[in-house]
């Protein structure tokens, strides 16, 4: 990868965008261009040409663009000098891609400004085109004798998704190989243009302390989670053809994946560094029919509310998508390493739309201490440590360990310590494709795909996609639009006896009454305690008679708290809390509480609430007075037989 310190501009040359009318170019690419002009990254003998179906005139393509670069730069304030020398640079060529003339005028106005700016020669062609013409304009290309011209390099930029299954992207990449070499063909992730996604090979390898725990020895398990709180942004009709094991995982998810897991390179060489990937990859272990049953879970988001309360629609009432759609808008999967380093720890990868917020985390969970030093002491249970990297929109990483709390007894709490990019280094206001382009422009291909690399990561995804299109899924819609999404995927870790780490922050813990405005320390110890869980409509969270093991938080949903005759008693919803009477008694359950609704709980397992009891004395007092009210509630329930639902 290059010094960017040293600010190399990008060698000279003509970069021509296929699709320059698309979404793509003006949310993404031109911005980010615009951005390495800023930074005097592109060479002052550079120009774009754009080339796409609509009738633009080279002017009309310049006016467009500088209002929307306006639109979607992340600079502020907006460089008016660096824009009007910039937007002199944009050239258009109309044209469709099946159509040799429109080729030929393309070659006149790049050897033009080839000549004229003295490029030597050196051509980028990106394709910010769907797949299916990748093929079709790298032939109209090489007839139109731009892959054999003279002098120069000749480059070329994939956009994703490379392929729709193993088998097309085998086709793609041997027909793109007919016309490019493979050092020619540069196939973009854009998480790989992530500053957080980058630092994962410059965490694990600049740093002593973490890489001789990297291992099956030190290393429970891992965790990625890709949420995202959006929908299919009228993008329904292409999500149709793809669901998210296509759109996310395959690609973004498993390129992350090879970078926390990889062996270290012999150096960060381009091929150095993605043999070490390719090998990672080919170590995940291809899943059989039966595997995939027991370890991969799907979902497909139905009807809920955004955190405002507002209306969402479910998958199936999106633009452009079936009413009977079985697009998995969900995945959750258990993913093993066959190799000497991981074997026997497995690593768990979900990513889902309209799920209750937006969030890119990867949880590093280690091995627990053993306890035989505490077992008498008033520390009543040893935790996980956990590394957290928190990718996007929170952008660091997160120590989790134990502290011993200050007092005579000795007692342990989790806690943390935080690196925020924003505390060390200028907030990023890169978008992601700058350092992808410039890299293509010197010609670095380490944050490329290479084709064993987009085959590899295909050969994991083929039999989940094989299996998900022969099982229909009857039960879909399974999760509701801003909820956590699907109970299975919880139980997928439960069976493990694990959970995900759900990462919350302090505004969510200012929703439940019990915890709003209460002292930070008390909210910070609760953030790293509190384990997610979901039920759903009609599943029973506990039972009357049950030992109490647990108390709950609603983050949202819906439960009804059923006495020991059988009667409603109370109904309770987002940010009331349960469970607590037989935590405080030590006695069994004296009612059963039962979902009404897909019901998010926030868990407080007894050590935890015992903990937090003896630690925050004002957090006990309410919560013993509460719970004596409901006894009271629940007592006279039973004795007075209640008509219906009982007013709380
Ligand atoms: C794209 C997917 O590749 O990545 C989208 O097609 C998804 O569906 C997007 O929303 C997520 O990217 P980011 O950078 O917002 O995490």
């Amino acid at each position: 990868m290059p010094d960017v310190d040293a600010i190399i501009p990008g060698d000279p040359c003509i970069l021509v965008i296929f699709g320059a009318s698309g979404d793509l170019t003006r949310r993404l690419l031109l911005p980010a261009l615009y951005h390495l002009a800023c930074d005097g990254l592109l060479s002052s003998k550079f120009a774009i040409v754009g080339m796409a179906m609509d009738a633009w005139t080279t002017d009309e393509f310049r006016e467009r663009m500088t209002v929307q670069v306006r639109q979607f730069t992340t600079r502020v304030p907006f460089n008016e000098a660096v824009w009007a020398d910039f937007v002199g640079r944009l050239h258009y060529v109309p044209g469709k891609f099946n159509e040799p003339e429109a080729f030929a005028r393309l070659g006149t106005v790049v050897g033009g400004l080839d000549v004229e700016l003295a490029c030597g020669g050196n051509v980028l062609f990106y394709m910010a085109t769907p797949p299916s013409v990748f093929g079709m304009v790298s032939s109209a290309l090489h007839a139109a004798g731009f892959t054999k011209l003279g002098a120069g390099w000749k480059r070329v930029i994939v956009e994703k998704p490379f392929g729709h299954d193993l088998a097309s992207a085998m086709e793609l990449n041997r027909e793109m190989l007919k016309y490019w070499r493979e050092d020619q063909i540069f196939r973009i992730d854009h998480y790989l243009g992530k500053e957080t996604v980058q630092n994962l090979m410059a965490f694990r390898f600049s740093n002593g302390m973490f890489e001789p725990l990297w291992n099956r020895n030190y290393i429970d398990h891992i965790q990625f989670t890709v949420g995202e709180s959006v929908g299919v942004e009228g993008r329904g009709g292409y999500y149709e053809t793809s669901g998210v094991l296509r759109d996310m995982i395959q690609n973004h998810m498993f390129q992350m994946l090879a970078y926390l897991c990889m062996e270290p390179p012999v150096s960060f060489a381009a091929d150095a560094v993605r043999n070490e990937k390719a090998k990672l990859l080919d170590a995940v272990r291809i899943m059989s029919r039966e595997e995939i049953d027991e370890n991969a879970v799907r979902g497909q988001y139905g009807p809920g509310r955004g955190p405002d309360g507002a209306t969402l629609p479910g998958y199936r009432q999106e633009a452009s998508v079936s009413p009977t759609s079985s697009t998995e808008t969900f995945a959750a999967i258990k993913l093993n390493i066959d190799n000497w380093r991981w074997e026997g720890v497995p690593v768990y990868l979900r990513s889902g739309k309209r799920l209750w917020k937006r969030g890119t985390e990867i949880v590093v969970q280690f091995k627990r201490a053993p306890d035989v030093l505490f077992r008498n002491t008033a520390a009543s249970s040893i935790d996980h440590n956990r590394l957290i990297f928190h990718m996007q929109p929170d952008q660091g990483i997160e120590l989790r360990f134990h502290a011993k709390v200050p007092g005579t007894a000795m007692r342990l709490q989790n806690v943390n310590m935080r690196f925020a990019y924003g505390d060390a280094f200028q907030a990023s206001r890169a978008i992601g494709y700058e350092v992808l382009v410039y890299n293509c422009m010197i010609g670095d291909a380490t944050l490329f795909s290479r084709t064993d690399l987009v085959e590899g990561a295909w050969r994991i995804a083929q039999p989940l996609l094989d299996r998900w299109s022969t099982a229909t899924p009857s039960e879909f819609p399974n999760y509701e639009a801003g909820s956590w999404g699907p109970k299975r995927a919880f139980d997928l870790l439960e069976r493990d006896g694990r959970r995900w780490v759900e990462i919350i922050n302090r505004d969510v813990l200012e929703k439940v009454p019990l915890f709003a405005g209460s002292d930070p320390a008390f909210q910070n110890s609760l953030l790293m305690t509190l384990e997610p869980d979901v039920y759903e409509l009609g599943d029973y969270i506990f039972r009357e008679g049950d030992s109490a093991e647990e108390m709950f938080f609603i983050a949202r949903g819906e439960v009804e708290v059923i006495g020991p005759d059988g009667k409603v008693v109370k109904t309770l919803g987002g940010g009331d809390f349960f469970g607590e009477t037989g935590l405080l008694t030590s006695r069994p359950r004296n009612a059963s509480i039962r979902a009404l609704a897909q019901t998010d709980v926030f868990v407080l397992k007894r050590s935890d609430f015992k903990k937090v009891l003896t630690q925050h004395p004002e957090f006990a007092d309410s919560v013993e007075r509460i719970a004596k009210e409901r006894y009271k509630l629940i007592l006279a329930a039973s004795l007075v037989p209640v008509a219906g639902k009982a007013a709380p």
